[in-house]
């Protein structure tokens, strides 16, 4: 056995390097994924940046500055991986911004599509409520055009990985970290002492949802923006503390296009959300064309006409969202949009972007109701694609339980 790197480290070094090799972790200078086991790749070279390796009690002198990522691109295969929670008043925005996408994303790459009910009772959830909420996300998933033959499509408290590696990464992500991310501010409000200690280490538990699969493209809403950066740096911070330089990927937010933040109907400067009081702020993925109409018709414009330019959207948010809205629907660039409607009034735009609106939701609204007809239906692709996410995590996990110094 040659400890090759680890010449000059100290006795206490050369016996966990003893014991990674008894446990075929280390060989020859070179970390292996231990022979067997189901990795995209088996040989991780055992990287200068390993320092947790030379250093593994010091916990108080860990920094909380994030190690530099490795140069080199993951060695493993490509996986999108995304979740919605199951909270009440599904809309607009997680479609245009999330659902639909996965939709495009399962025929580009293997896809993992999650209903996170683990996150959603970070607040306070009444469990009647919570089973259908979760059904009603799996609808929308289907209703979608998400084909759950092709992608997974399951609810994360049925797959166990999520909230084992939830709870490692608990220990990898510093609390400094977590204390910058404006979600938790916002949720929290100002009574921060009665918010949930779940609602504060959520981010954690949603890098584990995407790492748990290695999944390397996640398409979210520009609000998760943050919690993206957050996982990435959990990644890049377990792999430089177990001296496993490529073992998880730095996991590529993908959030693109006009509708990636989709703004209240009300006012434009605040997003759309499940939890705004107001249903005429959003159009759920649940109403009917008369609602979507009427929720259109009476949206808060201003009094001018819409501008020719991009640039004459500044300062202009409810008419902005407007035509990202039509834009999004219409699968075409703003520019497009507002060279057929510059000049016009919103009077005669209203009714064209409604009559978008209808087509497109009405028809995903009424498939919706339909498998919520047939709930034992929906359970059963449920069931059937946790098998599936659970058959790619197990042995990831199983790999992390090593690496991280389980008995196994
Ligand atoms: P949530 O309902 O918080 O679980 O969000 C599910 C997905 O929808 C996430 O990817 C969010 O970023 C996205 N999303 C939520 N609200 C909006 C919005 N107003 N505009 C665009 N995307 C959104
Ligand atoms: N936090 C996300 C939201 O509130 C939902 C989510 C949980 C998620 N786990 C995820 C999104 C993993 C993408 C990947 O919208």
């Amino acid at each position: 056995m040659d400890f090759g790197k680890t010449g000059g480290a100290g006795p206490k070094l050369r016996w966990i390097c003893a014991r990674l090799a008894r446990d075929g972790l280390i060989l020859c200078g070179i970390r292996l994924v231990p022979d067997g086991l189901h990795s995209p790749f088996r040989k991780i070279p055992l990287g200068a940046e390993s320092s947790r390796m030379t250093n593994p009690s010091d916990d108080a002198q860990r920094s909380t500055e994030i190690p530099a990522a490795s140069a080199q691109p993951w060695p493993g295969s490509p996986r999108v991986f995304s979740g919605v929670q199951p909270t009440a008043n599904i809309h607009l925005g997680n479609y245009l911004g999330a659902i639909r996408r996965f939709a495009d994303l399962q025929h580009q790459m293997e896809s993992v599509f999650c209903v996170v009910d683990l996150h959603a009772i970070t607040v306070w959830q009444d469990p009647v409520a919570l089973r259908h909420q979760t059904r009603e996300i799996a609808a929308a998933y289907l209703a979608a055009g998400i084909d759950p033959a092709k992608a997974i499509i399951f609810a994360q408290s049925r797959v166990p990985a999520h909230a084992e590696l939830a709870w490692i990464f608990n220990c990898v992500a510093r609390m400094g970290w977590l204390n910058r991310m404006t979600q938790f501010k916002e949720k929290a409000g100002k009574d921060k002492e009665r918010a949930s200690v779940g609602l504060f280490v959520y981010p954690a538990l949603m890098a584990a949802d995407i790492l748990a699969y290695r999944a390397t493209h996640v398409p979210v809403g520009e609000d998760q923006k943050q919690h993206l950066e957050l996982a990435r740096d959990i990644a890049q911070k377990f792999n430089n503390d177990f001296g496993c330089p490529d073992f998880f990927p730095l996991p590529e937010p993908l959030i693109e296009g006009p509708a990636t933040r989709v703004m209240s109907l009300r006012d434009g400067t605040k997003k759309m959300s499940k939890s705004d009081p107001s249903d005429m702020s959003r159009i759920n993925m649940t109403d009917d064309a008369d609602s979507i109409a009427n929720k259109i018709r009476r949206a808060t414009t201003d009094a001018l006409p819409i501008p020719d330019s991009v640039e004459g959207l500044a300062n202009r948010p409810e008419v902005e969202n407007l035509v990202g809205i039509y834009a999004a629907l219409a699968n075409c660039p703003r520019e497009d949009v507002l060279a057929r409607f510059a000049g016009q009034g919103f009077s005669q735009f209203k009714p064209v972007l409604a009559e978008l609106a209808v087509a497109e939701l009405a028809p995903i609204a009424s498939e919706m109701a339909r498998y919520l007809r047939e709930p034992d239906a929906v359970d059963q692709v449920l069931a059937a694609g946790a098998e599936r996410a659970d058959a790619i995590a197990a042995p990831i996990m199983a790999d992390v339980r090593k690496i991280v110094g389980f008995l196994t």
